[in-house]
């Protein structure tokens, strides 16, 4: 179960299942693993799908059932290692959709069940990833499936490589250059309906893209003979039914054609012109599209016809015999048709047909031929026409698949996958110099298995001195000897009869290679033979114990064929071909070379070890096709016919070296570069000898000694599940391994991102700095400038303004208006005033007069009329009482009021006894009698022509302003003022000793009122006041420190009042 998982590619590299479909539990190692094995159906797992697996691998019984049990449940693939074998199903199986080839598609060998693709998905990754060029090698007997095989690789190829647009065309081309190579190429045998009748190589050209750009391929033996004779049962190549059957009616009277397989020759031996398999007509249509795809031009194909219609007509042609028993042509008709087919002369090509050039003495003769003679001289000449037609298309097909460098010019170097499908081993009843040709085709081909899989793989273990038993297989280098070897081969032999001199025939042959060979364990003849075999052999018969099987070869026409040769005067006809493929195909050239070209065997031979070389060369993967059964019959399984093949392919050996062996090698350092990161002693790098690395490597995952060998470049290792456990823990180890590359990047990536952005940041901030600092350096330029322009200004002063001096005056004017702008006086009682410098003196004064204009202005504007009133009146007040009167002062800041005395204050008949005059003002004041100084409380009222004395209701003395002659008070802070008045007459009781605790007040309005603003008298020391007829009185007033007023004992008033200012 568990090898199941692990690819053994050619490289031997080891590559393990992606767990992507869900996961699975090894057993052994107990480690999560992919899980192909439930990915598969039951269906796939009939059998083992790989014989490696097979628990009895020695027995060919257990062997034969595991193909049969597949092969019933219609599974026809099965791998050995990485050689697939393949049983023709005879049937359609639905295993080759577009859906299957996106299932292999990249996916690794065992993962999916085992098929066609995924060995051609393996090469095609291989050659990508390891750049070496590949090659698929399919091998097996006629009608085991190569072709089939061969086309499904190609198909694969072409629907899974990457493709562009011209990649197109080059995939177009290659899958449709089969169909014309097989209606060309191939013909229905007795083993196969469509059985390839020339070998093929192709090379399949990739870019370094992996998409498919060219190809190539190399054609190898047609089987000319087939031209002209078919046997029982077989037929001619399928272009000539195909042609007949499908091509429309004009194109069949332009040929000079019916349609009719049965009016002709060459396409009546073997009687079976109609196979049920084989739809001429559809198949004429595909092929006709393929040739345009090609980049077959329209008179192209029109002259390629043309030859293949002269072909039919060429085995018309009828001949009659003189009576000189020579040769002469009935068919008239024939000719014409030729003629005008081929585009030569009708008579020349006539008398060609019938005579023979023969240069005797230096002169040239024409001999005329029998009608046996000229018979075959016909079919050596369709045969050639046909045969270099063929040649002809594989090189025009070549030409179309180029690799074209100016197309894709990014494709430098391409890589190859090269596609062999060759006839395959076969035997018929009669067997002539084809069969012996592709059969010794096959042992070469077997050879080269032989050497690259058996014989190398077991070298391998010599060389690198690992103990090994040598698993015995049949080594069929004898028989490729006997065919090949210099002088003494058959083929040597072959082009020694058909040179020399004399009568050399078939018979001689065959006796020469009696007298040579005779004793060859692998040849035997009738004569050389024991009774048992002579009965099954004839005369003219020789046998080779082939690999596969006995065949025994006719010797009739083996020279003939050989020597391949057209008689020189139909070359010469044929090189007058105005056909321009015919003309390509003659070359005139060839008539002046007097070398006798190759024999047809010794080219074959030389094409073959080149063929060998080539593949050689390249990688091979191998496919071995296994025929189920003669009858191409589906679903049926010979057991016999079968386990013959099994046996000389060589299968039973294959499994055996391959499980004997070692599952896997690889070189010591690439052993050691994959794996050395799982041991300590080797990670991250080993400094010794390589052996001592992969040694300590493997001691330290515990391998056992059984389980792998070390050789001298290469370690062994024998079970694929050690290897599995080997990459299980890879597996795992990558993980931490990614983890910490991924650490290690990270933190790369961010340093370096962070470095960046430090790097920037420290570029900005230098050019920021820089900008700072060049900014910086322009300021102080520019204030040292200033500066030094201010004291040069400075030293300038006092010159009158010029260029030195007038940044400073400006300066200092400007300084000056901006201090005083920020300074101005905000009252007009501010008295500040900024200095100003001389020079600006003048306009500072002015300037100051207009601030005090307009601040003066501003302030009367503001001022409401009852201030401008109190105003006037403190103007009065200041002019009566300013430094004259100690309590002024403190009058200053007291704002006078209308009255000191409202309505409700004085007594209605008062008001009623001052009729129509308005009171003005009303104070109450104190009154002092004149005799006693008694002080009576009264009411000062004031109208605008007189005043009044008031007693509560009553009117105690009405005062004429006309008759105030004065009023004097003190200068101390006392309150008391005199209202002198007349006294001549009675009623006048003299002047009043009044005191008001409003003083300034009640005196200016008094002075206002009266219009006395000149007649207050302020007194110091004492005032006199009359009462009365010539009496007087003295107040006295004398500063003290409190208001007292008191009557003196010598009579008089006196007032003591505090001094509240010096003056
Ligand atoms: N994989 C296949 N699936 C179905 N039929 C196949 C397959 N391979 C071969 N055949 C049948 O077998 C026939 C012979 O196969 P072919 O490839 O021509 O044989 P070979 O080239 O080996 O002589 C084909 O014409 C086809 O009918
Ligand atoms: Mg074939």
């Amino acid at each position: 179960m568990m090898e199941l998982r692990i690819q053994l590619v050619p490289t031997g590299e080891i590559i393990l299942p992606p767990g992507k479909n869900g996961e699975n539990y090894c057993p052994n190692c107990s480690k999560v693993v992919g899980m192909m094995e439930s990915a598969l159906t039951a269906r796939d797992r009939v059998g083992v799908q790989d014989f490696v697996l097979l628990e009895n691998h020695t027995s060919e019984a257990a062997f034969m059932e595991n193909l049969r049990k597949r092969f019933k449940e219609n599974l026809i693939y099965t791998y050995i290692g990485s050689v697939l074998v393949s049983v023709n199903p005879y049937k359609d199986l639905e295993i080759y959709t577009k859906q299957h080839m996106e299932r292999y598609r990249g996916v690794n060998f065992y993962e999916v069940s085992p098929h066609i693709y995924a060995v051609s998905d393996n090469a095609y990754r291989s050659m990508r990833t390891e750049r070496r060029d590949q090659c698929i090698l399919i091998s097996g007997e006629s009608g085991a499936g190569k072709t089939e095989a061969s086309k499904k690789i190609l198909q694969y190829y072409a629907v899974t490589c990457p493709a562009s647009d011209q990649v197109q065309t080059v995939k177009d081309r290659l899958l449709q250059s089969n169909p014309v190579l097989e209606a060309f190429g191939n013909a229905k045998t007795l083993r196969n309906d469509n059985s390839s009748r020339f070998g093929k190589y192709m090379d399949i050209q990739f870019d370094f893209r992996g998409a498919p750009v060219g190809g190539h391929i190399l054609n190898y033996l047609l089987e000319k003979s087939r031209v002209v004779h078919q046997s029982h049962g077989e037929r001619n190549f399928h272009i000539f039914y195909q042609l007949i059957e499908g091509g429309d009616e004009d194109l069949l009277r332009r040929l000079g054609l019916e349609r009719n397989t049965q009016q002709y020759q060459y396409l009546v031996k073997g009687n079976c012109s109609k196979v049920s398999s084989i739809n001429d007509r559809s198949e004429w249509k595909v092929v006709s599209k393929a040739l345009t795809v090609i980049g077959f031009s329209e008179e192209e194909v029109e002259e390629l016809l043309n030859i293949i219609a002269s072909v039919l007509h060429l085995g018309n042609l009828q001949f009659g015999t003189e009576d000189s028993g020579y040769a002469y042509i009935t068919t008239d008709t024939q000719i014409k048709y030729l003629a005008r087919l081929v585009d030569v002369e009708g008579a020349a090509l006539k008398e060609a047909l019938t005579h023979k050039k023969i240069i005797a003495k230096g002169e040239e003769l024409m001999s005329p031929l029998n009608l046996e003679q000229a018979a075959s001289a016909r079919d050596a000449l369709a045969k050639a026409i046909y045969g270099r037609t063929f040649s002809w298309l594989v090189n025009k097909i070549n030409h179309s698949l180029a690799f074209k460098d100016e197309q894709f010019p990014s494709s430098k170097n391409t890589s190859v996958i090269g596609l062999l499908d060759i006839y395959g081993f076969e035997v018929f009843q009669q067997n002539s110099f084809e069969q012996f040709c592709i059969n010794y085709c096959n042992e070469k081909l077997q050879q080269l298995f032989i050497e690259l899989t058996l014989k190398s793989e077991q070298d391998e273990y010599e060389s690198e001195g690992i103990t090994w038993e040598p698993v015995q297989y049949f080594n069929n280098k004898i028989i490729c000897d006997l065919v090949e070897e210099k002088f003494k081969g058959i083929i040597s032999i072959l082009d020694e009869e058909c040179l020399r001199p004399g009568d050399a025939s078939d018979i001689t042959f065959l006796e020469k290679l009696e007298s040579t060979l005779g004793g060859h364990a692998h040849f035997v003849t009738h004569k050389l033979a024991d009774g048992k075999t002579r009965k099954v052999m004839g005369r003219e018969e020789f046998r080779l114990l082939h690999y596969a099987g006995e065949v025994n070869y006719n010797v009739n026409g083996f020279l003939d064929k050989n020597n391949d040769l057209l008689f020189r005067n139909l070359k010469e006809v044929t090189c007058q071909s105005e056909n321009k493929i015919l003309s390509q195909c003659f070359d005139k050239e060839e008539l002046s070379d007097k070398k006798r070209p190759e024999t047809t065997a010794t080219q074959f031979k030389t094409s073959l070890a080149k063929l060998m070389e080539i593949l050689m060369s390249k990688e091979p993967s191998y496919v071995r096709c296994i025929k189920p059964n003669d009858a191409k019959r589906a679903g049926h399984f010979d057991e016999v016919l079968i386990r013959h093949q099994v046996k000389y392919l060589g299968l039973m050996e294959n499994l055996r070296v391959r499980r004997a062996g070692f599952a896997y090698r690889r070189r010591y350092e690439v052993f050691l570069q994959r794996y050395k990161s799982l041991c300590p002693g080797t990670w991250p790098n080993w400094q010794g000898r390589l052996p001592d690395g992969v040694s300590t490597l493997v001691k330290y995952l515990g391998y056992k000694p059984e389980e792998y060998k070390l050789g001298r470049t290469k370690i062994f290792i024998r079970f694929p599940k050690t290897l599995f456990a080997t990459e299980d823990a890879l597996e795992v180890r990558k993980h931490s391994l990614a983890t910490k590359l991924q650490a290690c990047w990270k933190s790369y990536s961010q340093r370096s991102k962070y470095l960046k952005m430090r790097h920037a940041a420290i570029v900005v901030q230098a050019w920021w700095r820089g900008i700072l600092a060049r900014r910086v350096a322009k300021r102080r330029r520019e204030a040292a400038n200033t500066i030094r322009r201010f004291i040069k200004g400075f030293i300038f002063r006092k010159h009158p303004r010029c260029p030195e001096n007038e940044y400073f005056l400006d300066y200092v004017r400007y300084s000056f208006l901006m201090t005083l702008k920020r300074n101005l006086p905000k009252t007009v009682l501010d008295k500040s005033w900024p200095t100003p410098p001389p020079a600006l003196t003048e306009a500072s004064d002015q300037l100051r007069k207009l601030c005090m204009q307009n601040m003066v202005w501003k302030y009367c504007k503001r001022i409401s009329p009852e201030w401008k009133h109190q105003m006037e009146q403190k103007m009065v007040a200041s002019e009566i009482f300013k430094d004259k009167k100690d309590n002024y002062p403190q009058s200053v800041a007291k704002l006078f009021v209308g009255t000191r005395l409202n309505g409700e204050e004085i007594n209605p008949k008062v008001f009623q006894a001052l009729g129509n005059e308005k009171m003005k003002y009303g104070v109450p004041v104190t009154k002092y009698d004149r005799k006693g100084y008694r002080a009576r409380p009264r009411q000062l009222l004031l109208t605008g022509t007189y005043a009044v004395l008031v007693e509560d209701a009553k009117v105690k003395q009405h005062i004429d302003y006309s008759t105030l002659q004065g009023i004097s008070v003190s200068s101390l802070s006392d309150g008391l003022f005199v209202l002198h008045l007349p006294c001549e007459d009675n009623k006048q009781k003299g002047d009043v000793v009044l005191q008001s605790d409003h003083i300034i007040e009640t005196l200016t309005k008094v002075a206002i009122c009266a219009e006395k603003i000149n007649n207050i008298n302020i007194n110091q020391g004492s005032i006199k006041f009359a009462f009365g007829r010539g009496k007087e009185g003295i107040i006295d007033f004398t500063p003290g420190s409190e208001l007292l007023i008191t009557k003196a004992k010598n009579g008089h008033l006196s007032v003591t009042a505090p001094r509240l200012n010096s003056r």
